[in-house]
């Protein structure tokens, strides 16, 4: 994407990944154009300046990303008093911070990096996750951010190519991520924002697929770890990875057939009937997959009584687990835009599901849905 928002703010590197949320807006509550919110929303991640600073060819990154005592691999900036920019470390020299890390004014004291550093800064950011989600200054919303674009980054690199599936980095993510859901409930809270929020935002397959497996991830993750406490933690990390990767089959459908408007035709729909084995054949060459796993990748599309595909199975023969998959999967189909219509909000969304309880979705498991969504603040 090549667009310019005509004050030189170049979005080509940020439309890579999902945006931020609307509460990077300057003016809460206020419901920006489409184009404007995604201006803003980029700027808190990466936060360019205006074309007239001599420093919009920068980004403003908060400095609580570097880590201290490790080697920076692009160049470091800041302001002279006159606002033009000042190179404070070379790259690859070891960042050290200044004593307190905050600026008076604005908090955690930022820095600058030049725009054509930012797939390094990625790179970077990607390589020291840990160190950085664990930050003393990170605040819970700063942590949401980096965990979910980092884990969006990641999921992507696997999704585009399910033939050389390298699960490793996937699986260092969703273990900080059951970590965070366990310990740090504002963190979830805020992740759950950008969910939402990302939800609607992104219409065109493949990207549209990938946030999809991403948030049906978190959300399926959150929900299970929540009400199984008692799981344990590596069984905990089987059950997300299958609910990260159930739509790793849609990866093998022909682009115009997922992005198709309107009616599919009879070959189209045999084409996606089958996505949910292709996604068992794919992971289960790369995983030793356990019967849970292939259960949520291969029966995510089945319906309680019977009319689901691709093995029309029944109540009794889908685990709790893979219920849950369907129910996650519906509703945040339901609050996603597509090609050919518009998101719904949360609670219509709810509503929608609850339509569709018994027959298609477990009354039990969606009535738990709600309560824990509730105790969280999730709407
Ligand atoms: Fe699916």
């Amino acid at each position: 994407m090549e667009l310019s928002s005509g004050n030189g703010f170049d979005i080509h590197v940020p439309s890579r990944m999902p945006l931020s949320p609307g509460r990077n807006t300057d003016t809460p509550g206020k419901q920006p154009d489409r184009l404007g919110d995604r201006m803003r929303s980029l700027a808190r991640f990466l936060n360019p300046w205006t074309s007239r600073s001599p420093i919009s060819h920068y980004y403003a990154i908060p400095s609580c990303w570097l880590c201290p005592g490790k080697r920076i691999p692009f160049a470091l900036y800041g302001r002279s008093a006159q606002g033009e920019p000042v190179k404070i470390l070379p790259p690859h020299r070891m960042y050290v911070p200044s004593e307190d890390g905050h600026d008076r004014e604005t908090g955690p004291s930022r820095v600058f990096i030049r725009k054509e550093s930012a797939p390094d800064l990625l790179h970077y950011l990607d390589s020291n996750l840990d160190e950085i989600i664990d930050h003393p200054l990170m605040d819970a919303a700063g942590k949401a951010e980096v965990f979910y674009y980092l884990a969006y980054r990641r999921l992507e690199a696997v999704y585009r190519s399910p033939g050389r599936l390298m699960l490793t980095d996937v699986k260092q993510i969703i273990a900080l991520m059951i970590e965070q859901i366990i310990s740090h409930p504002e963190t979830l809270r805020q992740v759950y924002d950008l969910v939402q929020k990302n939800a609607g935002r992104i219409s065109e397959h493949p990207r549209s697929t990938i946030l999809h497996a991403l948030n049906v991830g978190i959300l399926s993750t959150f929900f299970v770890t929540t009400v199984l406490s008692h799981l344990p933690r590596e069984i905990a990390e089987e059950i997300a990875l299958a609910y990260f990767f159930h739509n790793i089959g849609m990866m093998l459908l022909p682009r115009d057939v997922v992005n198709h408007r309107g009616d599919l035709d009879n070959r189209a729909w045999e084409l996606i009937r089958q996505h949910p084995r292709w996604g068992v054949e794919i992971m289960g060459r790369r995983y030793p997959l356990t019967p849970e796993m292939g259960g949520i990748i291969g029966g995510h599309h089945e319906r309680l009584d019977g009319t689901g595909y691709p093995g029309a199975l029944t109540s009794a023969n889908l685990h709790f687990f893979v219920k849950t998959c369907a129910v996650m999967d519906a509703l945040h189909a339901l609050i996603s835009r597509r090609a050919y219509r518009e998101p719904l909000p949360l609670v219509e969304a709810l509503r929608e599901v609850r339509h569709r309880v018994p027959r298609g979705y477990d009354p039990r498991i969606f009535s738990q849905i709600i309560r824990v969504f509730r105790a969280y603040g999730l709407f």
